[in-house]
């Protein structure tokens, strides 16, 4: 039996753009975005806002998917903290409005963040009770009640990544990456701990959940919990790249709009159990976001074969 067609939403964002070419290999994948496409594979995709009740219709019947993978979301936190209505709208809202227009029998993937923890102590599991202390977190947590209320076909996936994007954003990654070889100063807090993990990573093990009978919550993020300073000085002596601009620093310090939690850190064992493939370590995947940059989105993914039928 053919594969249902996989809708992406986000679909030119960093984490939406890895999955159009890494599902569209060897299914129908289409993808929707505000911006236009960027990759170097050509990939179908329709543009418009996912904000429109009738774009969402439109979006329905003519892609008639049997999975949508939610990636879409007001992902800058502090934007979120500025203006919480508009972050509730764009990631609670839209996701109603979302599964309320797709076929009743589609399977809805939501995209959630390792955010919607307090952060006050490490390695969360799946089952800990999610207390977000900033607007963006909360409102992603909203959207994850949502989903659950409204399908038991879905899947709710909490982690925090890194990758080459377009460009068009700065991603985490990137900004570091850039500020390294370019010896500018930067502060990085030693009292900030998450558990990040490359894109291309992320992908491969999100595929191995697309199907049922997976279902509920699932934590996918790096093995190892490092500081934000941590992981940039790992970073710079896998690039081979002097550290000699960074300063050590802590959030206290920081001028940010939301105040963000402290260990977001996510334990993986529940996705370990399911598929038997362990999360990556963080050397190895930050050796391969390294290699992969300057590389077209394509050439990523040499290893995805083998993992899916692994
Ligand atoms: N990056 C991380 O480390 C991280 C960590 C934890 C969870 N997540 C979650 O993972 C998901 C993907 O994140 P990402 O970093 O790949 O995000 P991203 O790069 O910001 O991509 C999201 C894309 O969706 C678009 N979009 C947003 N709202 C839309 C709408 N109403 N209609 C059409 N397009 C819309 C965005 O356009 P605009 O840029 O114009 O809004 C952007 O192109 C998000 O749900 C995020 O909450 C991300």
């Amino acid at each position: 039996m053919a594969e249902p067609t996989v809708l992406i939403t986000g679909a030119c964002g960093l984490l939406g753009a890895h999955l159009m070419i890494a599902l569209g290999r060897d299914r129908e994948v289409v993808g929707v975005d505000r911006h236009p496409w960027w990759g170097d594979e050509s990939r179908h995709i329709i543009q418009g806002d996912l904000e429109s009740p009738e774009f969402l219709r439109r979006l329905a019947t003519d892609v008639h998917p049997g999975i949508v993978i939610h990636c879409a979301a007001m992902t800058t936190v502090d934007a979120c903290e500025l203006d919480p209505e508009r972050a509730e709208a764009s990631n609670a809202g839209v996701t109603r409005e979302l599964i309320r227009a797709m076929p009743p029998t589609c399977r809805m993937v939501y995209i959630s963040t390792d955010g919607v923890f307090q952060g006050d102590r490490p390695f969360w599991g799946e089952d800990d009770p999610p207390i977000p202390c900033t607007a963006y977190g909360r409102s992603k947590l909203h959207g994850e009640h949502v989903v659950a209320q409204a399908t038991t076909n879905h899947l709710v996936i909490r982690t925090n990544f890194y990758g080459w994007s377009s460009g068009r954003k700065r991603t985490m990654g990137q900004w570091l990456y850039r500020s390294l070889k370019t010896h500018e100063p930067i502060t990085l807090f030693d009292d900030v701990f998450f558990t990040p993990i490359y894109v291309v990573d992320l992908v491969e093990r999100l595929i191995r959940l697309l199907a049922p009978p997976h279902q509920g919550i699932v934590h996918i993020a790096g093995a190892e919990r490092l500081s934000k300073y941590a992981f940039g000085m790992l970073l710079a002596d896998v690039a081979g790249v002097p550290a000699d601009g960074v300063r050590r620093g802590t959030v206290e310090d920081a001028a940010l709009v939301a105040s963000r939690p402290k260990d977001t850190s996510l334990a993986c064992k529940r996705f370990e159990r399911l598929t038997g493939i362990p999360v990556p370590g963080s050397r190895m995947g930050l050796g391969r976001f390294i290699a992969d940059c300057g590389r077209p989105l394509s050439a990523r993914f040499e290893q995805v074969e083998s993992l899916r039928n692994g």
